[in-house]
């Protein structure tokens, strides 16, 4: 029975690096499915689907990246599936968004995380992701009713480190950041420190420094798993190289760059690095061997 992939037209791409990445193991049998998606002149989505998916099973692949100009196609999209008799549909999101808001910092807000992981369980059978934030949440299966599976581009990013830095120190940036930190430290045989971060708003936040001055001699790389507004990245780095410390490699996941971001942390004369979860000049690190393998097993 063959298993369709079908992905939004701009991450093309991505879908491709994962096909081929599939050619390498053994038991791999997805194949491209054909689609038009479109807009009509009214912004409304027009989809068609041209391969036979009765009785298949099915993946959309669609990072969320931006989500809210995805999300009414990928949820028409998995419907049109079903509808046509797909049997399972699945989504591979290599990066989740409506992650971060998960409780409610000031009063009357939504807990977004939590209605997103609603939403896209009442339409979908299982969900394929690469490090979400999990920060208050500790596992997907507290807010998805689907099967929602984790990955981590732990390895792969320590293998980046190894390969590319010497005497290499790894940083997070704040104690949310701790945990891609220390594991990408372990992975990579490299000593590792978390700072304290506190945000004052959207865009401005500090950091502080207690223990790194004893590695001048180090490499630091900042690691996390989001680059948003680039903030945290450029003030820790001010703060690094202010105490002496040479100009960090900073490392995340997802590269989401609002704001010209990256333009802004080049402009400060950083080395950005991250996977291809979102696609950007930046991307260093290949997802598509990891979500590759994981698909045998959805
Ligand atoms: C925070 O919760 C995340 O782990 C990142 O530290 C954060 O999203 C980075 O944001 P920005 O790039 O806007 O400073």
């Amino acid at each position: 029975m063959t298993t369709w992939l079908f992905s939004f037209p701009e991450q093309a791409g991505f879908a491709s690096q994962l096909l081929a990445a599939q050619g390498s193991l053994p038991a791999a049998g997805w194949q491209q499915g054909d689609m038009e998606m479109r807009r009509f002149p009214d912004g409304e989505s027009y989809i068609r689907i041209d391969s036979d998916v009765r009785q298949c099973d099915v993946a959309i692949l669609c990072q969320l990246h931006q989500p809210d100009n995805k999300l009414v196609p990928l949820l028409l999209l998995a419907d049109t599936l079903r509808d046509l008799g797909a049997r399972r549909v699945g989504l591979i999101a290599p990066y989740l968004a409506y992650m971060r808001q998960d409780k409610r910092f000031r009063a009357g807000e939504g807990v977004t995380s939590h209605y997103m992981a609603r939403l896209l369980s009442a339409h979908l059978d299982w969900l394929l992701t690469v490090d979400p934030h999990l920060h208050r949440i500790s596992d997907l299966q507290q807010i998805y009713s689907i099967p929602a599976r984790s990955l981590t581009a732990v390895e792969p990013m320590a293998a980046w480190i190894r390969a590319h830095v010497e005497r290499p120190l790894v940083i997070g940036p704040d104690s949310e950041s701790e945990q891609w930190a220390a594991s990408v430290a372990r992975a990579a045989g490299c000593p590792w420190e978390v700072l304290q971060k506190t945000r004052f708003g959207d865009r401005s936040v500090t950091v502080s420094l207690p223990h790194v001055t004893h590695y001048r001699e180090h490499t630091p790389v900042l690691v996390d798993d989001i680059i948003s507004t680039g903030k945290t990245m450029i003030q820790t780095a001010a703060h690094l190289q202010a105490a002496g410390l040479c100009a960090p490699v900073c490392m995340a996941v997802h590269g989401v760059f609002a704001d010209g971001a990256l333009a802004d942390m080049q402009q400060h004369g950083l080395q950005v690095v991250t996977s291809n979860s979102i696609a950007d000049p930046s991307n260093k690190i290949d997802l598509a061997p990891l979500i590759a393998r994981a698909l045998l097993s959805v």
